[in-house]
């Protein structure tokens, strides 16, 4: 997959590879000033956000997707490129793909009893490649990193981006440098970003610090930034939302709950119900519930004032993915959620770990920041918020495996008495009288 040749200027293939007339352009959030879709999509000049100007799909046959299942091209096999209709019409051979997505929906009823609602399903993005739902941007905005010609490619994170940054910039042959907050991140995270061989820049502080340098950073030395500031990389999020909706033969929940950080999938997940709903797709628009750590909660802060005020604040969370206290998707998840009449809620790091440890003992598992997502809604239907007869979607983001510190500290240093869950691994001696007594016990 050498894309050399289907960079601008030297392009032997037109970008209708993918069934569309042209690559749309962007334009600023707070300024309206246009940019060419062949640069680097960091901010705009006055400092706004940058959003394609991408058309709804109109005359979609909802069939060609499901055909798309029995295909063994790698586009087709992609859960995000199956989806292409809704994409950039961006060069095949550009495409950078592991293939992403195809995550499962879960029927959970022994969760869903106990959240509340008549009906739960959990749409583990934890399921794609490297682990986290950060693949699907990924493969959008790496591919468009290659079509542009961008010479290295850069983020800031909490892990999961970094992981996902390491995998795809390895997988499209470009330098990938991340800033992480020095100590913050889970060591299988770590491992993964240095694994796939990406520059590692751990920063004396805190998420918000290093994303404020990545794009200082990107600004000044030309990297392609990979941050969901990148619309390219929100287009692919949306993904979850169109393989989800095919997931249910288009018949949409009520709601769709799910963790918010950068806010980047709350944006995204906002702007592909109104894209699918717009399309036909779907004959009625779900509500957005975004659930924050309450160590990190400004979104839900904002919320509350209705939106009229944001404040960034210092954020602590034991869900690291999501301790992020000035998120960069603040402008664009709140239209989301007004767009969606959606709601933002905020959980402790107690409720957290009860319904990360729901989810582990249902066989599904996921990490902390995912688990907010259900304990959200937990406490939204308990507010009545949310109605119990509601058909409910929660997005899991991240696998069981991103943090083992947590789960090892969550069974062993449980405070007494200790929750019903909490499962402490024995040692014995190796006797046969030994392991009688364990397996009495198990009944
Ligand atoms: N869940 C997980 C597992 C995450 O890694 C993140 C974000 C979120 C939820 C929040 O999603 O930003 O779209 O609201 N992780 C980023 C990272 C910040 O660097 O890996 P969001």
């Amino acid at each position: 997959m050498d894309g050399a040749d289907d960079r601008p200027g030297q392009m032997t293939t037109p970008v209708t590879a993918l069934d569309a007339d042209a690559m749309p352009s962007l334009r600023c959030r707070a300024c309206g000033m246009q940019y060419p879709a062949q640069q680097a999509p960091g901010r705009c000049s006055c400092g706004g956000l940058l959003d394609l100007d991408i058309a709804v799909p109109s005359g979609l046959d909802r069939d060609v997707f499901t055909r798309r299942l029995a295909s063994h091209d790698l586009l087709d096999r992609s859960g995000v490129w199956r989806y292409r209709e809704f994409l950039v019409p961006l060069p095949s051979p550009v495409i950078v793909t592991r293939p992403e997505g195809n995550t499962n929906l879960y029927p959970v009823p022994r969760i869903a009893q106990w959240a509340g609602c008549a009906q739960l399903w959990l749409k583990h993005e934890g399921e794609n490649p490297t682990g986290s739902f950060k693949d699907r941007g990924m493969t959008v905005a790496v591919s468009h990193a290659r079509w542009i010609g961008a010479r290295a490619v850069a983020c800031a994170s909490t892990g999961n981006t970094s992981a996902s940054v390491a995998a795809y910039a390895a997988l499209a042959g470009l330098p990938a440098v991340v800033f992480l907050p020095e100590g913050k991140i889970t060591a299988a995270k770590l491992g993964q970003a240095i694994a796939y061989g990406a520059r590692i820049v751990q920063i004396r502080g805190d998420f918000d610090a290093a994303m404020r340098l990545v794009q200082e950073a990107s600004a000044a030395f030309g990297l392609y930034l990979l941050n969901s500031v990148n619309p390219f990389r929100l287009l692919g999020q949306q993904t979850i939302m169109f393989e989800m909706l095919h997931q249910l033969a288009w018949d949409a929940p009520d709601w769709i709950v799910l963790p918010g950080g950068n806010l980047g999938n709350t944006a995204a997940f906002g702007q592909a119900l109104v894209r699918a709903h717009a399309a036909g797709l779907i004959a009625r628009l779900p509500r957005l519930a975004t659930v924050q750590a309450e160590g990190a909660a400004p979104f839900y802060a904002a919320f509350q004032r209705r939106f009229t005020a944001f404040s960034p604040v210092q954020a602590e969370t034991i869900a690291t993915a999501i301790r992020i206290g000035n998120p960069v998707n603040y402008e664009r998840a709140r239209d989301a959620i007004v767009a969606t009449d959606g709601v933002v809620t905020a959980v402790s790091d107690a409720e957290i770990l009860e319904a990360k440890a729901m989810i582990d003992r249902a066989g599904i598992g996921c990490e902390p920041a995912s688990a907010a997502a259900v304990a959200g809604l937990r406490r939204l239907i308990s507010e009545g918020v949310i109605d119990a007869k509601s058909n409910v979607v929660a997005v899991l983001t991240g696998h069981v495996l991103k943090d083992p510190e947590t789960i090892m500290a969550m069974h062993q240093t449980a405070a007494e008495p200790s929750p019903a869950w909490v499962n402490r691994p024995i040692v014995v001696e190796p006797t046969l009288a030994a392991l009688r007594e364990v397996l009495d016990a198990l009944a």
